[in-house]
């Protein structure tokens, strides 16, 4: 029997429609569900909606509609947004849904049965226009803090849970279990949290009805997070006449949460499992925020980025392995629309989209589109087999430690070893000398193999493109496409007919493209973004080799050079970069006249995203060194050295 692996998203809020920040979690759970699935768990993924409570009710009032006609538009719009992302999840339960709703129901009576769940009164300082409790350090000079009016003391009939009772099996719990809450900075918020003290909570309101009645006092509905977090267990049947899900799945692998609501999953859940007499799930794992220029996306910033109009614009896969590939799953980072087509040109159009095209297109051209058997080896090849066949190891452990960017930087590391292989290899060269056939079919055979490894190890974050590689090799075998099939490189692919198809992903203007998108008819964004580093929780003082991975760092041939008008310092550089032209702007000009450096191959920082300066979006940054006293020399390449040559 495989291993069961259940992961969760959390139920999203239909107060709108989702944006990219929501679509970063689904995603993050989609990619880890498939790559479970891809090597052999029996897997169940669950997301969905958080349908009640007051502020969807507002929300729904606002727009003159029903809370349920407000929901069910905006459930209809999130599906569509999840087929379109590829997201394939098992279950999608809505809090409205009576199986939830009853389910929900009975926990509540269970609660009440153990004597955790008791009625007291809420005691605080209300205001009565906007119907809120508050407390003192909230209502300060005794002001609403949301209206602005006086509130006043008042008592309020509720139900409570013990969550006291609690704290200290929860603090000895999180100190024994070290994976319990990840990444570890967010456990130790939850220690100093319930170090703090833990007040019971109330978990039953009667200022507003959107909600589930409580089955032994119907003027209470249940407090939305209590509703809310039961859907883990209610979309398996807990509590049903039909529990097999649940008692085959739960309790779950992961749930992944934004940072703001681990303590909600880390800290009232797990109390109220140990309640009901329920495992409490395996890992809670709080992700960081994707901002806009350091500010969280919201409406009335008028910063909402749209996922759909990306997958609109470039294809899920691109969109997916941006939102993957772009910030360590942990922390924050921040998004724009540069820092998205640039990765798209560097990591897809370049790296993944040449080696496909150039192996494709060399078997066709010099073996008729056959794949030839591997012949004549070299040292060349043995290190490249070892880079693949370690590959999926270094990509299993990342990902069970949800490093999706790690893994991805793996994957990608060796895509560029392939690069270089073609470079230094030349087949180009061995197809024009007949006694070299042996060495050409096995360099070609390689590069088919590695790119078939690509193809399967790239599937859980683009679901799509590995169908378009295995169409160009010829594969259709699917035990040719699976995990076990990446043990070793395979004796049958050999004489499958290989054919050059559309580049995977044609190369982005980027130039024109950020225009495009500024333009008011593309209302993503109302300005093209400078390009700005992603910005994580901590700056550390070192960097590991899997950062210094991040740099992509290229010798480039300096095509033409001039002043940029108006400016002193900027020289406008066209570069050669190996895959194309692209512009640089480079504040050298006090040293150095235009015509000093046409013809020099410069050391250039290819993947810093786009930036634009006196009008001129500069596509990187060349290298030069400064002294103390105001001098300054380019880092140039000894020797000729081919554009696109990898420095590193
Ligand atoms: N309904 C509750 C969750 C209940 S789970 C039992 C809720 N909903 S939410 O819609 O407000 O947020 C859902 C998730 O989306 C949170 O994990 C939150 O962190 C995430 N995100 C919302 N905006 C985000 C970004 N800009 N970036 C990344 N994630 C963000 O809370």
């Amino acid at each position: 029997m495989p291993d069961t692996f259940y992961i969760t998203t959390p139920i999203y809020y239909p107060s709108d429609y989702l944006h990219i920040g929501h679509s970063y979690c689904t995603v993050a759970a989609d990619a880890l569900a498939r790559f479970k699935k891809l090597t052999g768990h029996d897997v169940f993924f669950l997301t969905g909606l958080d349908e009640h409570g007051q502020k969807i009710a507002e929300k729904a009032a606002q727009h003159g509609k029903d809370p349920q006609s407000h929901v069910d538009a905006i459930a209809a719009r999130t599906t569509e947004l999840w087929r379109m992302m590829d997201v394939d999840y098992d279950d999608f339960i809505r809090t409205t849904e009576p199986r939830h709703e009853r389910a929900v129901q009975k926990i509540y009576e269970r609660l009440l049965a153990t004597g955790d769940l008791y009625k007291s009164e809420y005691e605080g300082l209300y205001c009565t226009p906007c119907e809120a409790f508050w407390t003192p350090t909230q209502a300060k000079d005794g002001l609403c803090p949301d209206c602005g009016r006086p509130v006043h003391p008042e008592k309020e009939e509720s139900y409570f849970l013990r969550l006291s009772k609690y704290q200290d099996w929860l603090i000895e719990y999180i100190g024994a279990h070290p994976d319990f809450i990840q990444p570890r900075a967010r456990a130790n918020e939850m220690l100093s949290f319930l170090r703090g003290g833990l007040n019971d909570l109330c978990v039953s309101r009667t200022s507003f009805s959107w909600g589930i009645k409580l089955p032994f006092d119907p003027k209470h509905i249940a407090y939305v997070w209590i509703d809310a977090l039961s859907n883990y267990i209610t979309a398996l049947g807990y509590a049903s006449d039909d529990d097999r899900l649940y008692r085959k799945y739960w309790p779950a692998n992961v749930h992944l949460v934004g940072k703001e609501i681990v303590r909600f999953h880390a800290v009232y859940w797990p109390i109220m499992l140990k309640m009901l007499d329920i495992p409490i799930p395996r890992q809670i794992f709080g992700h960081g925020w994707l901002i806009i220029d350091g500010r969280k996306m919201s409406k009335s910033l008028g910063n909402i980025i749209d996922p759909a109009e990306l997958c609109a614009r470039y294809g899920s896969d691109a969109v997916r392995h941006f939102l993957m590939r772009e910030v360590p799953f942990g922390a924050d980072g921040n998004y724009t629309h540069a820092a998205l087509l640039t990765r798209m040109n560097a990591d897809l159009s370049n790296d993944l989209g040449n080696l496909v095209s150039r192996a494709t297109a060399m078997i066709a051209q010099y073996f008729g589109g056959i794949l030839p058997a591997p012949d004549i080896k070299t040292e060349l090849e043995d290190a490249l087999e070892a880079s693949l066949l370690a590959l999926p190891g270094e990509v299993e452990t990342a990902m069970d430690s949800l490093q999706f960017s790690s893994a991805l930087a793996s994957i990608w590391r060796v895509i560029g070893e392939c690069n270089k292989y073609i470079d230094q290899t030349t087949p180009w060269l061995l197809a024009k000398d007949p006694s070299k056939r042996g060495r050409l079919a096995t360099v070609l055979y390689y590069l088919a193999e590695a790119a078939r490894f690509a193809a399967i190890l790239i599937s859980p974050f683009m679901p799509r493109t590995p169908k378009r590689i295995y169409d160009q090799l010829g594969i259709t075998e699917p035990d040719l496409m699976d995990w076990a099939s990446l043990k070793s490189l395979s004796d049958r692919t050999a004489g499958h007919t290989v054919t050059k198809g559309e580049a995977l992903f044609p190369r982005i203007d980027i130039k024109k493209e950020l225009a495009e998108l500024a333009a008011p008819a593309a209302k993503a964004e109302p300005e093209p973004v400078p390009a700005e580093p992603l910005r994580q929780d901590t700056q550390p003082a070192t960097i590991t080799i899997d950062d210094f991975a991040k740099i992509k760092l290229v010798a480039a041939k300096t095509l033409a050079a001039e002043r940029v008008p108006k400016s002193d310092k900027l020289l406008k550089l066209t570069l050669d970069d190996g895959a194309g032209e692209r512009t640089v702007l480079s504040g050298i000009a006090q040293w150095y006249a235009p015509e000093d450096v046409v013809g020099k191959t410069v050391a250039l920082l290819a993947n810093l995203a786009p930036r634009k300066m006196r009008g001129v979006v500069s596509e990187g940054m060349i290298l030069a060194a400064s002294d103390d006293k105001g001098g300054l020399k380019l880092v140039t390449l000894d020797g000729d050295m081919p554009a696109g040559s990898e420095i590193g």
